[in-house]
């Protein structure tokens, strides 16, 4: 009997090493530890023995069926692992994927950019890091012009920049495809800049249309037009009128503040009004930077600031917001 055990334990060994699956584990414990199984059956055989020898193959065979159990659990165990580093246990429930979103600044931009292709503008863009040049000397603003100081500007080295506003993209398509012009130039622009309505890295979306027989009328139309589309009939809309270098006449153009509803909050600096854009009619000057005869033609230019609308398209009291990359916030606009 003692010869039968040693060898029991030489065969379950080995089926033992032939096993890869969980699932071939159960099968191999009842064919040598259930009920019918190979120990079990040696085990009957006890009764045949004398007085003497039956307590040692009793204590024997108890060791085996304890070394049995604990190798199948052993290897149950290793088997389990093994799979988990696989990362294939089917029996686990689907992980969940966050889906990423497309960025809510984006989203307006594209909304903006939508509503002044249906009134016939085509996209244009240029360069973030820009040249004095472009920037401001050719927007009638030279060097030590005050005007400068309304924009702080990032320098790289002396006459290169980021680029403080769209306007230069006016100058840079004007240059290359002349006249007549009917674009709108959206992009990123960057200001020294840092509170609850201003960043330093922000977005505009800059609008040029120059062409005989342009006025103010059209560029009233136009952005009446845009604040309709953009925000519904009933948005209240004024004109402030205000100076840039580069149109004469100017203006500023507020929309009514979402976040107190006009009656004055930290957002709106208690005016009731937030700026989004600045806007007039293309100066003289400007025409000559670019080799255009002013006797000729005229124009509007706006450049509007892309994350004030969003503020004031969906209630956000704070443009830091946009940039704080919390998922909790961005996921929002799902
Ligand atoms: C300009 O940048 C002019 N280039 C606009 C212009 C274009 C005038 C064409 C005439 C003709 P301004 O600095 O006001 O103007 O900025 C335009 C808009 O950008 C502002 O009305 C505001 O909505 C937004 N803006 C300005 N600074 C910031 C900032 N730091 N963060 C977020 N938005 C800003
Ligand atoms: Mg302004």
């Amino acid at each position: 009997m003692e010869r039968q055990l040693e060898e029991l334990r030489k065969q379950f060994l080995d089926d033992l090493e032939h096993i890869h699956k969980s699932e071939d584990i159960d099968p191999l414990r009842i064919q040598y530890l259930g009920r019918k199984g190979r120990l079990t059956a040696v085990l009957r055989q006890m009764g045949s023995l004398s007085a003497e020898e039956r307590p040692r193959m009793g204590a024997l065979s108890n060791e085996l069926k304890a070394f049995m159990e604990q190798s199948l659990v052993a290897k149950a165990a290793a088997l389990s692992t093994a799979q988990a580093a696989t990362g294939i246990d089917v029996t686990l429930p689907g992980r969940v994927l966050r889906r990423g979103t497309i960025h809510v600044i984006n989203q307006v931009m594209e909304e903006i950019q939508d509503i002044f292709r249906n009134l016939g503008f085509a996209v244009a863009s240029g360069p973030e890091v820009e040249d004095d040049y472009h920037n401001f000397e050719a927007l009638n603003m030279p060097a030590n012009h005050p005007a400068r100081d309304m924009q702080d500007t990032f320098y790289f080295s002396k006459g290169i920049l980021l680029r403080t506003h769209t306007s230069p993209v006016q100058i840079r398509v004007m240059e290359s495809q002349g006249i007549p012009v009917r674009i709108i130039a959206p992009g990123k622009v960057y200001r020294c800049d840092f509170d609850i309505t201003h960043s330093p890295m922000f977005h505009q979306v800059e609008g040029l249309w120059v062409e005989q027989g342009i006025t103010f009328a059209h560029l009233k139309g136009v952005l009446y037009e845009f604040a309709r589309k953009c925000f519904g009939p009933d948005i209240p809309l004024r004109f402030r009128s205000s100076f840039f270098p580069f149109t004469e006449p100017s203006a500023e153009v507020d929309m009514g503040c979402i976040i107190c509803n006009g009656s004055g909050c930290r957002v709106c600096g208690n005016t009731g009004w937030l700026e989004i854009l600045g806007c007039g009619m293309v100066d003289p000057e400007v025409y000559r930077f670019v080799g255009i005869d002013p006797e000729t033609v005229t124009g509007f230019a706006f450049g509007m600031g892309v994350e004030r609308i969003a503020m004031i398209k969906y209630g956000i009291d704070d443009i830091r917001l946009f940039y704080d990359s919390d998922l909790r916030f961005l996921g929002q606009f799902a």
